[in-house]
C-alpha cells in the first residue's frame, strides 16, 4: 500500500500526517525529516509498548537517534499531572534536553499526556504523534489539544501544542480489540453527521475494514477535523465547537458510569442519539434521519439505548456539572440535516433531560 500524506495547516502551524502501511519500520527516516535533535523519549503504555516499541526504537536507532522508552500503566487513570511529572523526571534522568523530542506511541491517553509533557518540558520540545487506536488516528492526534485529568474532571489541565509530525500506521490496528476499533467509528460517524453526508452514505455500505478503504477513511477524517480546526483553532467563534456534537450528553454518560461502564466512543454513540433527538425539536432534523443515524451506529455494534437500570438522574447532574466549566451556559451542538451542524442557544436543560429520558 502506498503511503498518503496530508498537510495539516492553520495560522502558525503546519505539519504532515502520513497514513499507510509498514510506517513504523520507517519512522526513524520520516522523523529525521521533520524534527531536529538526535535524542528522544518514546512515551507509551504497558499494552502498546510490548507490541510496537521495539520496532519503533530499532527504526530510530538505525536512523541515528538515541531513544529512551518510558511506559506508563495503560488506561485513562494514567492521564494525571503526577504521571506527567514522573515521565518528566525519567526524561531528565535519561539526559533529554531542549534539543530532544517526544514520541507518543499509543492511543488518545498517550497522545494527550505525551503531548502535554512535550509542551512543558524545557518550555516546549517537538512532539511526534504515533497513534495506535482508530480513535486517536481520526481524532485525538489532530488539533494540538494536549492535557491531563484532575480528580474533578477530564482534560481540565492542558496546553495547545501541535505535533511536528503524525504517523498513522494502519497495521497497528490489527491488534486493537474489536470494541476499541468500534469506538473509533463513533467519532467517524460524528464527523459524517456534522460535515460529510457523502461519507455517511459510504459508511452505510461499509464492509470489513480492508486496508485501502481504511486508509481513505482515516485520510478523509483527518481532513475533516483539521479543516474545522483551521477555521477556529482556539474555539472562539463556535466553529470548532461542532466537533463536540454528541459530547455534552456523551461526557455526562461517561461520568455517570464512573468511566467504567462505557468507553468514550460508546458514551458518544448514546450522546449522538440524544443530540439527534434535541435536533429534531430545535433544528428541524427530519426524524427519519435520526433513525438512519441509529441504524448506522448499530452497524458498528455501538449502543443506542441505555441499560434499563442506568442512573439517568446522574447523567442530568453531570451535564449540569460540565456547565460549571463553561460559564454556566448551555452550548449545545445541533444538526439540521446529516452533513451540517451548528451551535444553538435555544436548547434548554429540559430538552436535554427529555432526550436522556428517551435513551
Ligand atoms: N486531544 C484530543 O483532541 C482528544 C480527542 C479525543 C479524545 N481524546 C482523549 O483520548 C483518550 C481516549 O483515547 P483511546 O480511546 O485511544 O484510549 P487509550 O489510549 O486508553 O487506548 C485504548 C486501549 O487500547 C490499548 N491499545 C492502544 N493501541 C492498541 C493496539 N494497537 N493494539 C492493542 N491495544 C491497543 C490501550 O493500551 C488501551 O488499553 C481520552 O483520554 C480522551 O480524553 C483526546
Ligand atoms: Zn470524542
Amino acid at each position: 500500500m502506498v503511503r498518503t500524506g496530508v498537510e495539516i495547516c492553520g495560522a502558525g502551524y503546519c505539519y504532515p500526517a502520513l497514513i499507510g502501511s509498514g510506517l513504523l519500520e520507517q519512522l526513524g527516516k520520516y522523523t529525521g525529516k521533520y524534527v531536529r535533535g538526535d535524542t528522544c523519549g518514546i512515551i507509551s503504555d504497558t499494552n502498546v509498548a510490548p507490541l510496537f516499541a521495539d520496532r519503533v526504537k530499532e527504526s530510530l536507532t538505525s536512523a541515528g537517534f538515541k531513544a529512551t522508552l518510558i511506559a506508563v500503566p495503560a488506561g485513562e487513570r494514567s492521564k494525571t499531572l503526577k504521571q506527567a511529572g514522573m515521565i518528566c523526571e525519567q526524561m531528565i534522568a535519561a539526559g533529554l534536553d531542549r534539543q530532544s523530542f517526544v514520541i507518543g506511541l499509543g492511543g488518545g491517553v498517550i497522545g494527550d499526556i505525551s503531548g502535554f509533557v512535550a509542551a512543558i518540558y524545557h518550555r516546549g520540545i517537538p512532539h511526534v504523534q504515533v497513534p495506535t487506536t482508530l480513535l486517536a488516528m481520526v481524532d485525538s492526534s489532530i488539533g494540538g489539544k494536549t492535557g491531563v485529568n484532575t480528580a474533578d474532571g477530564k482534560n481540565l489541565l492542558g496546553v495547545l501544542h501541535h505535533p511536528s509530525l503524525v504517523i498513522d500506521d494502519l497495521d497497528v490496528l490489527k491488534t486493537l480489540p474489536h470494541r476499541e476499533l468500534n469506538q473509533g467509528f463513533a467519532e467517524i460517524i460524528k464527523h459524517a453527521i456534522i460535515a460529510d453526508a457523502k461519507m455517511f452514505g459510504m459508511l452505510q455500505d461499509w464492509k470489513a475494514s480492508e486496508a485501502p478503504a481504511l486508509k481513505q477513511l482515516v485520510l478523509r477524517n483527518v481532513k475533516i477535523k483539521s479543516k474545522i480546526i483551521a477555521r477556529d483553532e482556539y474555539d472562539r467563534t463556535g466553529k470548532r465547537a461542532v466537533l463536540n456534537f454528541g459530547h455534552t450528553v456523551g461526557h455526562a454518560i461517561e461520568r455517570a458510569g464512573n468511566y467504567r461502564k462505557f468507553l468514550h466512543g460508546e458514551a458518544l454513540s448514546l450522546g449522538i442519539v440524544a443530540a439527534c433527538t434535541v435536533s429534531i425539536k430545535r433544528a428541524g432534523l427530519p426524524p427519519r434521519q435520526r433513525d438512519a443515524v441509529i441504524d448506522l451506529l448499530q452497524r458498528f455494534d455501538l449502543p443506542t439505548c441505555l441499560p434499563k437500570n442506568f442512573p439517568r438522574n446522574k447523567i442530568v447532574s453531570a451535564v449540569k456539572f460540565d456547565k460549571k466549566f463553561e460559564g454556566g451556559k448551555i452550548r449545545f451542538v445541533v444538526t439540521p440535516k446529516i452533513g451540517a451542524a451548528h451551535l444553538s442557544r435555544a436548547v434548554t436543560m429540559e430538552d436535554i433531560r427529555e432526550a436522556i429520558d428517551e435513551l
